[in-house]
């Protein structure tokens, strides 16, 4: 259907008989497609601190599905929420001399608004402390009960005497019983490796009061989740999680599974459970329950929504959950045996992400890569980060790298440099010379059909969340795209009147091919697609509009849609990220000279060392220094240049390997930019000894 009307349009030529096809192809997509409706939900963020940009991974990946759903014609409804709950919330507020509910309020103020500033667009951001969220609780443990599914017994714990409270394990601290290194937390210890029981540690203490914990008794209420290892073998298979986190649960379900303790003891902040007044909710089991309450909540406000039709067991709705995967056990094993168990619907798929690193390490206070949200927004456009991180998604468990460097360069190269260049090198011969009107034929047709022809395939690959694969496939088109002006040079047929014509079919076509990128892009980039939208003189973009071209139509002035990041407001960000570690102790025995200026680990852990292949080396015109390499680094190619012509000649570099600094910010050079640095030894001119690592080492890899 879609390709038929591609080819219809390309052949007729009366703009009236274009518009009809485009609406009939419109509607036929929104009326097939309107038989999908939607819940999302994003994991909900703790309550007990501010977002960083590993939560803020999570809310672009599940905002760029949910507005791709939305350009689809589907009915899409995006809730989360504040998870409020538990001993940590309780203490926080304590500490702050705030009540529980106090915090837990500001917190969600704060949340939203980092949400809003990097454009997610949740239908309703609510809290597990609400009354819908006891109300749900409540109901579903009342069922778990009546089902039989619900046991209690004895649990021995550690408790805080001076505190009255029973310490979760990281609330204890005390020596490792394996190495004796003190100040182990918990039931791990950081410098052997060991697990224990809390219990087990050397002289425990408890964090708050610094007393001896004792040992205690007390019931403890459990889900017998072990009637569901069957289930749950058959559920993990079924595509509601990817194949790599089935094969990690079958490991446990394997081994069978245990009852899982869902009750905490007084005091605690929470909701008691039914028929008790000690004993309260285990936060993660109202948590999740907290996705309905959202969602109850926006049915209240909302006349087209009805709770039942989405969560009722024979409900034809989907319900997908964004999570990371430290929190997988409790996505994809008990939240789908708690919800069979009280006899509503399991969801259609969990969604799980990789962990975020930056610069290649996981997030360092001391190093200003702990970056949160708030901080990222003073200096930077949330549309950049939307960006990056779509070109790292790859709907794998994968974690994943933001690299302040690549950062800016992916940005700038690609956005700015080919995508929006489209546009503005094209519209003010349109605008000038032809009052805005767009040609009323194709130019170049098989051009033009490549982009019409990646609509379902991009379709597709956003629907399983490969927006990486997307993005290099849009970046394609749009070097395609720019390849096609630069052989057409409107700049020089403008300066003849006899090409006319042509200026404004090229120009018209070039406008199309931009349009059919920012339909693409606009899960990704929602404001540059508004931005282009007023440009473009068009209603809201959908995605079928990137099935045909705009004919006749007057578009507007080019306005700047997007700026270049500049490396500086990168450095600003990173600088007030940074928290200065406590001063280290004084060398007493060192052997370095006093005068001697050294660098600490920090500074030296900030270079990013990396192999690189050289693939390609020229001469640069007009520099008798310099070389122009082309380096395999691994996952992607960049463009160094080096200062050894005079020691090597271009032919014989190709093949070798080398060592390149990774992140070390672009430099736009006379030649060109420059991204990055190779390593050479020697004084320099002809004596000059490009670094190798040894053979074995492969591009991509990390020097240590
Ligand atoms: N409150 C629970 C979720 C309850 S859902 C019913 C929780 N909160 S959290 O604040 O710790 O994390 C929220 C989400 O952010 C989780 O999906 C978690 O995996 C994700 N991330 C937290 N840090 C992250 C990174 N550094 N990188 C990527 N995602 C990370 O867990
Ligand atoms: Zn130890």
């Amino acid at each position: 259907m879609p390709v038929r009307s591609t080819q219809l349009v390309l052949h007729l030529s009366a703009e009236a008989r274009y518009i009809a096809a485009a609406e009939f192809v419109t509607t036929v997509q929104l009326r097939l497609s309107m038989s999908r409706r939607i819940l999302v939900t994003s994991a909900l963020p703790n309550a007990n601190g501010p977002i960083h940009l590993g939560h803020v991974l999570e809310q672009i990946q599940t905002d760029i599905w949910v507005r791709f759903q939305r350009m689809r014609g589907h009915e899409t409804l995006y809730v989360c929420a504040d998870d409020t709950h538990g001993t940590a919330t309780m203490i926080k507020a304590e500490q702050e001399g705030v009540a529980a509910e106090t915090l837990v309020e500001t917190m969600r103020q704060l949340h939203m608004a980092d949400s809003r500033g990097f454009l997610i667009d949740h239908d309703n951001y609510y809290s597990t402390h609400s009354p819908e969220n006891q109300h749900y609780s409540e109901l579903i443990y009342n069922r778990l009960q009546q089902a039989g599914l619900i046991f209690t017994e004895q649990v021995e714990q550690l408790y805080d005497p001076e505190k009255g409270l029973f310490l979760a394990d990281r609330f204890v601290v005390g020596g490792c019983p394996r190495c004796k290194t003190a100040d182990q937390y918990g039931d791990n210890c950081e410098a052997c490796g060991a697990t224990y029981n809390a219990n087990e540690l050397i002289e425990p203490k408890s964090i708050f009061s610094g007393a001896t914990p004792q040992l205690r008794g007390s019931d403890h209420y459990f889900f017998d989740l072990a009637r569901y290892t069957e289930f749950l073998q058959a559920w993990t298979r079924s595509e509601a999680v990817q194949p790599e986190i089935a094969n990690k649960l079958a490991e446990w379900l394997d081994d069978g599974l245990r009852a899982w303790d869902i009750s905490r003891d007084a005091p605690y902040f929470g909701f008691t459970i039914p028929g008790t007044t000690d004993k309260y909710f285990y936060v993660w089991m109202d948590a999740p329950i907290g996705y309905m309450a959202s969602f109850q909540n926006l049915c209240e406000a909302r006349d087209d929504l009805n709770f039942d039709d989405f969560w009722a067991v024979d409900s034809s709705a989907e319900v997908h959950h964004f999570i990371g995967k430290d929190i997988v056990n409790f996505h994809a094993l008990f939240w789908p045996a708690v919800l069979d168990g009280s006899n509503f619907r399991t969801p259609t798929k969990v969604h799980t992400h990789g962990f975020l690193t930056v610069d290649g390490t996981k997030m360092s206070k001391s190093r200003g890569t702990f970056i949160l949200a708030k901080t990222y927004l003073d200096h930077l456009s949330p549309e950049y980060l939307r960006y990056y991180f779509a070109t790292k998604l790859n709907g794998s468990v994968d974690d994943l790298d933001l690299n302040l460097a690549d950062f800016a360069a992916r940005v700038n190269s690609d956005l700015v440099g080919k995508v929006i260049n489209i546009a503005s090198r094209t519209a003010n011969f349109l605008v000038k010379q032809f009052d805005g009107v767009l040609a009323s034929e194709v130019h170049d047709p098989e051009l033009m059909s490549q982009f019409h022809a990646q609509v379902e395939p991009l379709a597709a690959l956003f629907e399983r969340g490969d927006t990486a694969r997307a993005m290099r496939e849009i970046t394609a088109l749009a070097d395609a795209a720019n390849q096609y002006i630069a052989k057409h040079e409107p700049w020089h047929m403008a300066k003849d009147p006899e090409q006319r014509n042509a200026v404004q079919l090229v120009c018209s076509q070039s406008i199309n091919m931009f349009r059919c990128l920012a339909v693409f892009l606009k899960p990704v980039l929602p404001v540059t697609a508004e931005k282009a939208e007023a440009f473009l003189n068009v209603d809201a973009l959908l995605w079928a509009h990137a099935k045909t071209p705009l004919l006749g139509h007057t578009i507007n002035k080019f306005k700047p849609m997007l700026q270049r990041i500049e490396t500086a407001q990168i450095e600003k960000m990173v600088a007030a990220s940074k928290v200065p570690e406590a001063p280290a102790a004084a060398a007493t025995d060192s052997e370095t000279p006093a005068t001697t200026e050294t660098i600490g680990i920090d500074d030296f852990l900030k270079v990013q060392l990396k192999v690189a292949r050289i693939i390609d080396a020229q001469p640069v015109e007009g520099a008798d220094k310099l070389l122009q390499l082309t380096l395999d680094v691994g996952d992607h190619q960049r463009q160094v240049f080096s200062g050894i012509k005079a020691a090597y000649q271009a032919d014989n570099l190709v093949g070798r390997l080398t060592v390149v600094v990774a992140n070390l910010a672009p430099r736009k050079m006379r030649f060109g930019v420059s991204q990055g640095m190779v390593l050479a030894a020697g004084p320099g001119g002809a004596d000059i000894f490009l670094l190798s690592p040894d053979s074995g080492a492969e591009p991509g890899m990390d020097v240590k």
